[in-house]
């Protein structure tokens, strides 16, 4: 089989990684994939993943027989729609279905009409309205720009002065443009947060194991929102009592739910989850793709074959695939660029790349690039998310260990990493 994966971050290199140790599979092609990636993967930087007349011309040229969408910007222009009207095999929702993650409020709407456990809302186009309601919240809440905004339109306020100014950032400044003409106001939930994956061809689920990540900048869960600085799973707060719950109240409904209204869901949902100290468990929100870097993690702990997964999902045959399972555990460590998720410095040379990549020359750690290009020999930086450093182990501590060894080794100018990541897990 021939496959191949758009997007050009951490994310779609794990992917890449992991679709290309498959039996199945002679070749994978990635579009634009990133200069790291080239070792897994046939990159073409020429064609961005939103360019969707390129992306359908490259499948057919190259007569693919799976395209695997990674990011959400293509999903929600309709890249899948598009490639599926010329008859190839996608994994990625349809435009209609990716609003799930695309708007805030229709996701937040489409709960509320199936009962899915998620936190009180409210939805506003006017600043000086939203800003009358946050003004009676003195409590705080959460203030959430409609549109994509790459998972950093998202302020937890502890005050109305807080959702005051992160409502002027939104709406009056348009830090996230058009994203930011609507808000999603709701209330902060109590609890921990986890991620759970559900692979789905719009009838059938196949799940994946439940993940955390670190969306902070800094240790101790401080700072601003990022994309996300480091992940692991398993996630132990997803217990089995847990797993049932989220299964009986969020996918299964989602996955009806979206079938029911007409737009039949495939690809992989992504349920942000809040859990309370009872094991009750909110949808933050949802995402209607793999998550970076909780992907990273996923794809090293995996065992067995993804792509009958992914194949027969694209292809409403998910009942005849064979489920994977992990009994290990996967951490990983994201290396920033210093200033991120704000401004930061480009093209800053890394260094130790192969020191880690020593370390990482065995499936069991793996350097996954996301920010990086070529440099003459080797690598710099070119965006606020470098590389992803990812380690396996029989334990959680295990992996972690030996994502923290080999990410000590690379270094640039202003990294920044966390030193904490999954030690909610470690330290439990
Ligand atoms: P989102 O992009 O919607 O996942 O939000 C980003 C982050 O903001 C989440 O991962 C949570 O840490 C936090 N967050 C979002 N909504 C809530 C909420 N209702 N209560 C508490 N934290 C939230
Ligand atoms: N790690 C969070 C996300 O992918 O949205």
């Amino acid at each position: 089989m021939k496959v191949l994966v758009v997007g050009s971050g951490g994310r779609e290199h794990a992917l890449a990684w992991k679709i290309a140790r498959s039996p199945l599979v002679s070749r994978v092609l990635a579009t634009p994939g990133n200069a790291g990636m080239a070792r897994d993967a046939d990159c073409f930087p020429e064609v961005g993943a939103s360019d969707a007349d390129a992306v359908v011309a490259l499948a057919k040229a190259e007569n693919v027989d799976l395209v695997v969408i990674g990011p959400e910007n293509p999903l929600a222009d309709g890249l899948a729609d598009r490639l599926r009207e010329e008859g190839l095999a996608v994994f990625g929702p349809s435009a209609a279905a990716a609003r799930l993650e695309g708007s805030k409020s229709w996701s937040k709407r489409f709960m509320a009409r199936h009962g899915i456990p998620t936190a009180a809302f409210e939805v506003f186009d006017d600043l000086a309205a939203a800003s009358a309601h946050v003004r009676e919240r003195p409590g705080g809440c959460v203030v959430k720009a409609d549109g994509l905004a790459a998972g950093k339109g998202v302020f937890v306020c502890g005050d109305s002065a807080a959702a005051v100014a992160a409502l002027d950032e939104i709406m009056a400044d348009r830090r996230f443009g058009e994203a930011g003409a609507c808000v999603v106001i709701e209330d902060r939930l109590p609890g921990e947060e986890a991620s759970y994956y559900a692979i789905t061809d719009g009838t059938h689920v196949a799940t994946l194991a439940p993940a955390q990540d670190h969306k902070r900048a800094l240790d101790g869960d401080r700072g601003e929102n990022t994309g996300g600085m480091g992940a692991y799973c398993p996630a132990p707060v997803v217990t089995e009592a847990v797993e049932k719950q989220i299964l009986e109240t969020v996918v299964h409904p989602v996955i009806r739910g979206m079938a029911a209204e007409g737009h039949p869901y495939v690809g992989v949902l992504y349920a942000g989850l809040m859990i309370d100290a009872d094991g009750a468990v909110n949808v933050v929100e949802f995402n209607v793709r793999f998550g970076d870097p909780e992907t990273q993690a996923l794809m090293l702990a995996m065992e067995g074959d993804f792509v009958p997964l992914l194949d027969n999902a694209a292809r409403g045959t998910l009942d005849r695939a064979a489920p994977v399972g992990s009994r290990d555990a996967a951490v990983c460590v994201v290396i920033a660029s210093g200033g991120y998720p704000r401004s930061f410095d480009k093209g800053l040379p890394i260094e130790g790349l192969d020191a880690a990549g020593g370390l990482a020359n065995c499936d069991d750690a793996v350097v996954f690039h996301a920010g990086s290009r070529r440099e003459g020999d080797g690598f710099a930086t070119s965006g606020g998310r470098v590389v992803g450093v990812t380690a396996r182990g029989a334990t959680v501590r295990e992996a972690r260990d030996r994502a923290y060894a080999a990410a000590d080794r690379i270094s640039f100018a202003n990294a920044h990493k966390r030193s904490d990541i999954a030690s909610r897990a470690v330290d439990r």
